[in-house]
């Protein structure tokens, strides 16, 4: 195991299979609408394509990246569009796909775009939730885990860019970022 971490808290076993059950649900309610499914780089990369794959439906994929306005650790709740869609979401079903939800902001954001460009719907699919961590109200439409408020690293989510390619999800050892 990496050796910055503690403790694995989700295993490759335990993604694989929610990831395996979260692609049967979207296949079902998704079949005939092919619909756009939308990855927020960059954490959001291994478990999009991840699921994208065991969704047995024609479905489009596309990348979005987004920063947060401001040097603060505290986002400002001002989020910035670094890499733009290149396809029109206009009547298409969006599905975005998140790594973490933390605050909300992000997403909050983010959905807001996408139903102002006139998306038939927009919902959104998280590997990871943090309720204890929202400082806006917002509720993901499918998730894998509700998980506590730990400094968490792997599978697309990173502590100053590393451990992304992590295939579980685990807490960092506190010395690692103290
Ligand atoms: C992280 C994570 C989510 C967002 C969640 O991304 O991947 O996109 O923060 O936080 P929020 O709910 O408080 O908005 P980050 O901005 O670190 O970029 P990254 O995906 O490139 O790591
Ligand atoms: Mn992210
Ligand atoms: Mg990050």
């Amino acid at each position: 195991m990496e050796k910055d971490i503690e403790k694995v808290l989700i295993t490759e076993k335990e993604i694989e299979e929610k990831v395996r059950e979260l692609g049967r649900i979207l296949s079902k309610e998704y079949e005939g609408k092919n619909p756009l499914v939308i990855c927020v780089l960059r954490g959001g990369a291994p478990f999009m394509t991840d699921l994208v794959r065991r969704m047995d439906i024609p479905l489009e994929m596309d990348f979005m990246a987004v920063s947060s306005y401001g040097a603060s650790t505290q986002s400002s709740g001002v989020v910035r569009i670094v890499k733009d869609l290149d396809t029109s979401v206009e009547d298409r079903h969006v599905i975005i796909v998140e790594d973490i939800i933390d605050s909300g902001l992000t997403l909050s954001y983010l959905i807001d775009i996408i139903e102002r460009r006139n998306a038939a719907s927009v919902k959104v699919v998280t590997l990871l939730d943090k309720p204890a961590r929202r400082t806006v109200d917002f509720k993901p439409d499918y998730c894998g885990f509700q998980i506590p408020d730990a400094f968490v690293v792997g599978y697309g989510l990173d502590y100053a860019e590393k451990y992304r390619n992590l295939p579980y999800i685990g807490i960092l050892k506190p010395e690692v970022y103290s």
